[in-house]
C-alpha cells in the first residue's frame, strides 16, 4: 500500500504543511479516513468489494457465512420456463394494444396476454451466481453449527484505497483473519484465511447455490433460495480435462442456463456435502495455517483462474489509479462547517460503490449489484441519476462501458418507433430494460418520454473532454436519430401553431394521465435543451440542421403557467399544489433550472418560483433519493447555497456505515439513484457549471465555513 500511494505521498511530503491554494489534495488521508469499520453483520446491507460488472457481498466474515448477501454480475441473467403451453414463436409475436393518438393508432407493448406479459416482463432476470462461505468443521470433514454469536473480538475492515477487506475474529479461542478482495478485470474473488483452525481441519471453506426464481419483482435483502434444491441443478468436476490451474469447476444449471464456477489456488479437496444439496465444502491439503483460494465466475468454462495475489494486487492498482487519478473534491479539510464531515463521507463511499455496482457493460439496476428490483432489469430514465456524473468526475474508462448500449440498440429503437408505434422517424428509447435492449411490457415502460433526450447530454459531456472529430463521429447517428424522433412525437397543433408534446405520455413523476397529459412543463424544456444540443453536434459535425428540429424547438408549445408559477402540464387542476396525487413523487418542476440549465423559454423568475414553492408544497417525505440532490441543483442555481447543502444532508436521504444509499420510503435499500445524483450534484455545486462565475458556486463561501477544493473535475453543463 505504501508503495502504490507513493505517487501522492511524495508530493505532499515536499509541499508546505499549511494547505495552499495550490498544495495538492492529500487523497490518502481523506480517503482512508472514511474506510468502513463494522463489529457484526449489518442485516440490511452487505459490505462489498467488485469492479463494475461484478460484485460480492460479505458479512462480517469477509465471506456469506451467515448472511447469503449476493454475488451478482452485469452478464448473469437467466430466463425462467416459458408459461404453460407457450413457445418462444409466442413470446416473438406478442402484440400488445392500439392506443388512439392524435388521429392514429399506435401500438404499445401492454396488455395482451398477461400471461405473456407477465413472462416478458420478469425475463430475463438477474441472478445471484452462489455464495462462498467460512466453513466450520468438526475436525473431520463436517460442518459443525456455528452462529455469529459463537465469535468474539470481531473487527472488520475496508480498505477503500486499495479495495480489500480485512475481517478478524475468534472462534474458540482461536484467531481467524480473512481477507477478500476482487479481481478487476474479471469476475473472481480472491480470499486468504489464517488461522491454526486450518492445521487441525476445522477450517475451510463452503460454495453454495440457490435457486433464483425470476417471478419476484424485487429480491431483497437477499437473492435466491437455497431450499428448493431440486428446481435446479449442480455437477462438479475435478481432475484432468480442467483449464490450467483450475482444481474444481461446478456447473449450475438453472431452466436453460448454466454458468461455471471455477475455483482454484492452494491445493484443496472438494466435495459434495449431500447428492440433494447444492453445497460444496473445500478443506486445504497441506497443514498450513493459511489457506488462499480463487472462486471464479463465468458464462463458459475458463481456460485458468489468477492466482489470489494477481487478485490482490490487481485491486490495489485499480482502486489506487481510481483514487489518484480521477476528479477529487476536498470538501472537509480546510472547512469549519460540521456539515461538511458527513457529505465528504458520502462522496467518498459513494464514490467506492458506484464503481463497484454501477460501472458495468450494462446500464445498472436501482440497487447496483447488491440485490434484485424490477427482476434485476435496469431503466433507461436512469441512466442520467446512475451513469452522467462519471462525466464530471473524469472517469470516463468507466461510464464508456455503458454508453455502447446506445448504438447497439440504435437499430431495435428505430423499429420502435417506425415500425410499431409508427412514427416517421428517428429512433424510441426504451425505459424498462434488460442487456438484449428489449422494452419490458407496461404502461409507464412504453408512455414515458424523459428517458429519450439522455444520450445528448451524455454525447455533450463526451464531445467536451474529448474534443476530437471521432467523439463526432461515435455518436452521430445516436445523435442524429434520437433527435429526429422527438421532432417526429412534437405534434403540430393547428389551431395554437405550436408544437406539442403529448398526449400519449407519463411525465417523469408517472402520476397523470396519459391521455390527457400535454405539454408537461420539465419534458418541454428538456427537449428544447436536447434539441438545441443535437443542433450544436451537426455544427460541429459540419453539417446542417435539419429543418425539422430547428422548427420544432422554435415552436414548441409555451411552458403552462398558472398563477404566476409553472404547472405540472397543461391543464392540470390549478389546485395540484395541494391534491396528494401530485405532489406525492418526483417534484421534477425545480429541475427546470437546477438540473437543467436554464433553456430559452423558461423563465429565470418564474422557474425560481416555482421551485421554493415546491420546497414547500411537495410531499418530501415521499421522495425518491434522487431527488434530494435534484433539489440541491435547484437551490444552488438559484444562490440558495446553504439550503443547496441542507437538501443534500436532509433527514429522509440516509446512506448507511458503509454508504449504502437507504431506499426509505420508496424503495428497498439500495437505491443508487441517490448516490449518483449526489455525486453529479456535488461535482456540479462544486466545479461550477456553463456561466458560473465563482469558484464552488453551490457551496456556501469561506465566511460561511465552507472551503472547497477540486482536482481533475469538469464543470456541469
Ligand atoms: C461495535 O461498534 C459499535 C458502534 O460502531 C459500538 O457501539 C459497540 O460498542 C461495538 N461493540 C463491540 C463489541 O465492540
Ligand atoms: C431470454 O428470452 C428472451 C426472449 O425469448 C431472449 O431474447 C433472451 O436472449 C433470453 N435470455 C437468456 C439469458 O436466456
Ligand atoms: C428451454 O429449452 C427447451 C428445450 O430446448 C425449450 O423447449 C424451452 O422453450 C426453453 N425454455 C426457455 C425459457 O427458453
Ligand atoms: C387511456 O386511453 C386508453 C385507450 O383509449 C384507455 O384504454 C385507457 O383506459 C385510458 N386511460 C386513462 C387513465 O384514461
Ligand atoms: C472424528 O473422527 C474420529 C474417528 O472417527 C473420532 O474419534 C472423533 O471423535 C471425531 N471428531 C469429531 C469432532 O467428531
Ligand atoms: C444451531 O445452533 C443454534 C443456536 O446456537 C440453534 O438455534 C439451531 O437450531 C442449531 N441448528 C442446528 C442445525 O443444529
Ligand atoms: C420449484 O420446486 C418446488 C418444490 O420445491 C415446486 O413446487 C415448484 O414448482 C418448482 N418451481 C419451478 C419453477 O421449477
Ligand atoms: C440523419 O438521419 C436521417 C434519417 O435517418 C438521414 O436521412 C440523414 O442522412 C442523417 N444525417 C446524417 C448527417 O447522418
Ligand atoms: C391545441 O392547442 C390548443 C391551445 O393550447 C389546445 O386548447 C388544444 O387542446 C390543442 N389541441 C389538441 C388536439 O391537443
Ligand atoms: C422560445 O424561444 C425561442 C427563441 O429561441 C422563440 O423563438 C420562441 O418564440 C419562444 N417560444 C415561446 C413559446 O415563447
Ligand atoms: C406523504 O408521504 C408519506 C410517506 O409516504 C405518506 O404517508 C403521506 O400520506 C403523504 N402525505 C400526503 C399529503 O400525501
Amino acid at each position: 500500500m505504501g508503495l502504490l500511494r507513493s505517487s501522492v505521498a511524495s508530493i505532499l511530503i515536499c509541499a508546505p504543511l499549511l494547505a495552499s491554494a495550490n498544495t495538492r489534495i492529500d487523497r490518502y488521508a481523506i480517503v482512508s479516513r472514511y474506510n468502513p469499520h463494522r463489529n457484526a453483520s449489518s442485516q440490511t446491507t452487505p459490505i462489498q468489494v467488485g469492479n463494475g460488472n461484478f460484485a460480492f457481498g460479505a458479512d462480517v466474515t469477509g465471506l456469506q457465512t451467515f448472511l447469503p448477501w449476493a454475488t451478482m454480475s452485469s452478464w448473469g441473467w437467466k430466463n425462467d420456463s416459458l408459461p404453460a403451453g407457450k413457445t418462444q414463436a409466442d413470446i416473438d409475436d406478442y402484440k400488445g394494444v392500439s392506443w388512439p393518438s392524435h388521429g392514429r393508432d399506435i401500438e404499445y407493448m401492454f396488455d395482451g396476454e398477461p400471461l405473456m406479459m407477465q413472462w416478458m416482463i420478469s425475463n430475463p432476470n438477474r441472478v445471484n451466481l452462489g455464495q462462498v462461505g467460512l466453513l466450520f468443521a468438526d475436525g473431520n470433514g463436517s460442518a459443525a453449527n456455528v452462529t455469529e454469536a459463537d465469535l468474539s473480538d470481531i473487527s472488520q475492515d475496508l480498505d477503500l484505497w486499495t479495495g480489500i477487506i480485512t475481517s478478524s475474529f475468534t472462534y474458540q479461542g482461536k484467531k481467524i483473519t480473512v481477507q477478500t478482495s476482487s479481481a478487476q478485470s474479471s469476475s473472481a474473488i480472491g480470499v486468504t484465511v489464517t488461522s491454526p483452525l486450518l492445521q487441525t481441519g476445522q477450517l475451510g471453506i463452503f460454495v453454495d447455490f440457490p435457486w433464483n426464481d425470476g417471478t419476484n419483482k424485487f429480491s431483497a435483502p437477499f437473492v435466491g433460495t437455497f431450499s428448493m434444491t431440486s428446481n435446479h441443478t449442480t455437477a462438479l468436476r475435478t481432475g484432468n480435462g480442467l483449464g490450467g490451474n483450475v482444481q474444481a469447476e461446478i456447473s449450475h444449471t438453472q431452466v436453460n442456463t448454466t454458468f461455471l464456477t471455477s475455483i482454484g489456488g492452494d491445493a484443496f479437496s472438494i466435495f459434495r456435502v449431500s447428492p440433494s444439496a447444492h453445497r460444496y465444502n473445500i478443506l486445504p491439503s497441506s497443514q498450513s495455517s493459511s489457506l488462499s483460494v480463487v472462486v471464479s465466475y463465468s458464462p463458459a468454462a475458463l481456460k485458468s483462474v489468477p492466482e489470489p495475489s494477481a487478485i490482490e494486487s490487481e485491486s490495489k492498482e485499480v482502486w489506487n489509479g481510481f483514487w489518484s487519478s480521477s476528479g477529487f473534491v476536498d470538501l472537509y479539510t480546510g472547512s469549519t462547517d460540521s456539515r461538511a464531515e458527513e457529505l465528504q463521507r458520502r462522496v467518498i463511499l459513494s464514490r467506492y460503490l458506484l464503481h463497484v455496482n454501477e460501472a458495468g457493460d450494462n446500464p445498472p439496476q436501482e440497487s447496483g449489484l447488491v440485490n434484485n428490483g424490477w427482476y434485476g432489469k435496469f431503466h433507461m430514465e436512469m441512466f442520467f441519476w446512475h451513469l452522467c456524473h462519471w462525466a464530471l468526475w473524469n472517469n470516463w474508462d468507466l461510464l464508456d462501458r455503458a454508453t455502447g448500449v446506445y448504438a447497439e440498440w440504435l437499430q431495435s429503437s428505430l423499429e420502435r418507433a417506425q415500425v410499431q408505434e409508427g412514427y416517421t422517424s428517428g429512433a424510441r428509447w426504451s425505459k424498462m430494460t434488460d442487456p438484449t435492449g428489449r422494452s419490458a411490457p407496461g404502461e409507464i415502460n412504453e408512455l414515458l418520454i424523459w428517458q429519450q433526450p439522455h444520450p445528448l447530454v451524455i454525447a455533450t459531456y463526451d464531445y467536451r473532454a474529448h474534443k476530437t472529430r471521432t467523439t463526432l463521429e461515435k455518436w452521430k447517428d445516436v445523435v442524429n436519430e434520437t433527435a429526429n424522433w422527438m421532432a417526429d412525437f412534437a405534434w403540430f397543433n393547428q389551431s395554437s401553431s405550436r408544437y406539442d408534446l403529448g398526449p400519449t405520455m407519463y411525465t417523469v413523476a408517472e402520476d397523470t394521465n396519459p391521455n390527457i397529459t400535454r405539454n408537461p412543463s420539465f419534458e418541454l424544456s428538456y427537449w428544447r435543451f436536447g434539441l438545441d444540443l443535437a443542433g450544436e453536434w451537426f455544427d460541429h459535425l459540419g453539417e446542417k440542421q435539419p429543418s425539422a428540429w430547428t422548427h420544432v424547438k422554435e415552436n414548441l408549445a409555451p411552458l403552462p403557467v398558472e398563477d404566476g408559477l409553472y404547472a405540472v402540464y397543461d391543464g392540470i387542476e390549478s389546485d395540484f399544489w395541494t391534491d396528494p396525487t401530485y405532489i406525492n413523487d418526483h417534484p421534477s418542476l425545480v429541475g427546470l433550472h437546477g438540473w437543467l440549465p436554464l433553456t430559452a423559454n423558461v423563465s429565470l423568475d418564474i422557474a425560481k418560483a416555482t421551485a421554493d414553492k415546491a420546497f414547500t408544497s411537495w410531499n418530501i417525505s415521499n421522495c425518491w433519493g434522487w431527488d434530494f440532490p435534484m433539489l440541491a441543483m435547484s437551490a444552488a442555481r438559484n444562490g440558495e447555497l446553504d439550503q443547496a447543502v441542507e437538501w443534500l444532508l436532509h433527514p429522509l436521504f440516509e446512506f448507511d456505515d458503509v454508504g449504502m444509499p437507504v431506499g426509505g420510503v420508496r424503495a428497498p435499500t439500495p437505491y443508487f439513484p441517490g448516490s449518483g445524483s449526489l455525486l453529479y450534484a456535488v461535482a456540479m455545486m462544486a466545479e461550477g457549471w456553463d456561466g458560473s462565475k465563482t469558484k464552488a458556486p453551490g457551496f456556501p463561501g469561506k465566511s460561511e465555513g465552507w472551503n472547497v477544493r477540486t482536482e481533475g473535475m469538469s464543470q456541469a453543463l
